[in-house]
């Protein structure tokens, strides 16, 4: 079958990896894909959020499943268009409704859902544009840090966490009366300050049955010791060690299984991944945030761990039938290191040359341990050589049976692939070794 993968970073390369190994494959295509996903598939020059234009390839190419790799297209109804077309509605497409994407694409919408589901998340606030004054008086009466959320997509850069309570008007004033964000900030959360310990959960679902991915634990901040701006991700582990039977349990029965009977309460179509943003206080975990999408770089650490195919899942997934379909794992540890461009996530230059990468991103196969590249920023310049084109430029993955075996892989992997102003992070996976 002809599949199109939608997206074009490191999840997107990971996906099309897998996916171009199933034997149901015949031609993957990747829009817009960067130079990694030009290996295992054919780029497509085609921009996911443009509708038509997804149409029109999905109908030339004889496309029989769609994959949704980003957030926008999901926030933006790609799936609705879908259903609403006469010619596209029989097509089986991974992501969830415009609805179901509100889980991501608005906080607001998100807290609300958990506070009507009884699913555990932070307490929190919401205040518009025409209630600055009451989210002042909210902040002068409530003891810090502050934790303030832009409602909508912000690219990562939504949040702030603060202690300080004029830096935290501030910090609304720039999102409710100048717009920082434009329309993502016309309402912003404010939330309790959670304490603990993060980890990625994921599910891909059907609406109604679901099956868990491998979790993973991914380091945002951009410095050494979980330290400076917040990143994309600069790299990931999975398993994560401290989940065990007794968490997985509480994960499950208190927020996993409440979303999707949430969901199916609330009428939401939602056939798609879901990523739960979780929190481990002492022994319990609370929602931090919803994605409706797979986490990069989770993505990396997570897919090479899953052993069988993936092709019938996705197209079960979409076409609502998750009944017999399953996840086999992999039980070798997986860790994740990202390179990125130097000034990263401030700003940096494009346009260098990488070498030391390897031919192909190598086979999985039940070697003892294994490193493999995936590509998030890097694209082909007219000499058709391989430069960078982002902030997070390829990401290293290896398989190993400790954690620290794994670590030590991509740590080596990292070195040995060079790019003028290269930075990653040496200590991923510090705080769970
Ligand atoms: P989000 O975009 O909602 O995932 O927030 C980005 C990051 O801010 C999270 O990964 C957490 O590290 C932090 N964060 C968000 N909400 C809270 C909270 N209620 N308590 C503590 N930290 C938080
Ligand atoms: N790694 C976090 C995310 O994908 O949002």
């Amino acid at each position: 079958m002809n599949i199109l993968l939608l997206g074009s970073g490191g999840r997107e390369h990971t996906l099309a990896w897998k996916i171009a190994q199933s034997p149901l494959t015949e031609k993957l295509y990747i829009a817009t894909g960067n130079a990694g996903t030009a290996r295992v598939g054919i780029n497509a020059a085609l921009n996911p959020n443009d509708f038509n234009a997804v149409k029109n390839f999905v109908i030339q190419n004889r496309i029989v499943l769609v994959v949704v790799g980003p957030e926008e297209p999901l926030v933006n109804g790609i799936y609705d268009f879908f259903k609403n077309d006469p010619e596209l509605a029989e097509i089986p497409i991974v992501g969830p409704s415009r609805a179901g994407a509100q889980l991501e694409g608005s906080k607001d919408f998100a807290k609300d859902f958990m506070l009507r589901h009884n699913i555990p998340t932070a307490s929190h606030r919401t205040f518009t544009s025409d209630e600055v004054k009451a989210a002042e008086d909210f902040i002068r009466s409530t003891p810090p840090p502050f934790v303030i959320k832009a409602d909508g997509l912000a690219a990562g850069k939504g949040v702030v966490i603060e202690t300080d309570v004029e830096k935290a008007i501030s910090h609304i004033h720039e999102m409710l009366i100048d717009k920082k964000f434009g329309k993502a900030s016309e309402k912003v959360v404010i939330e309790q300050f959670l304490k603990g310990i993060e980890l990625s959960v994921f599910v891909i679902t059907d609406g109604n049955d679901w099956i868990m991915l491998p979790e993973a634990k991914d380091y945002k901040r951009i410095g050494v010791g979980d330290t400076g701006l917040n990143t994309g991700g600069m790299g990931s582990v999975s398993p994560v060690p401290f989940v065990d039977h007794a968490f997985l349990d509480k994960i499950t029965n208190r927020i996993i299984q409440p979303t999707i009977n949430g969901l199916w309460k609330d009428n939401i179509d939602y056939r798609g991944f879901i990523f739960f943003g979780l929190i481990k206080v002492e022994d319990d975990p609370y929602v931090i945030e919803y994605n409706v999408r797979m986490g990069d770089p989770e993505t990396e650490s997570v897919i090479p761990r899953i052993t069988n195919d993936l092709v019938p899942v996705l197209l079960a997934c979409a076409e609502g039938d998750l009944t017999e379909q399953i996840i086999d794992t992999d039980p070798r540890v997986s860790a994740t290191v990202m390179l990125v461009s130097g000034g990263y996530p401030g700003e940096y230059k494009k346009g260098y040359q990488i070498s030391g990468l390897p031919e192909d991103v190598n086979e999985t196969g039940h070697q003892k341990e294994i490193s493999m590249v995936f590509h998030a920023g890097t694209s082909l310049n007219n000499s058709n050589e391989i430069v960078t084109a982002g902030g997070r430029v390829v990401a290293v993955t290896s398989l190993a049976h400790t954690l620290n075996d794994a670590l030590n892989l991509s740590f080596k992997g990292a070195e040995e692939i060079y790019f003028t102003d290269k930075y990653f992070r040496k200590d991923i996976g510090f705080d769970v070794l």
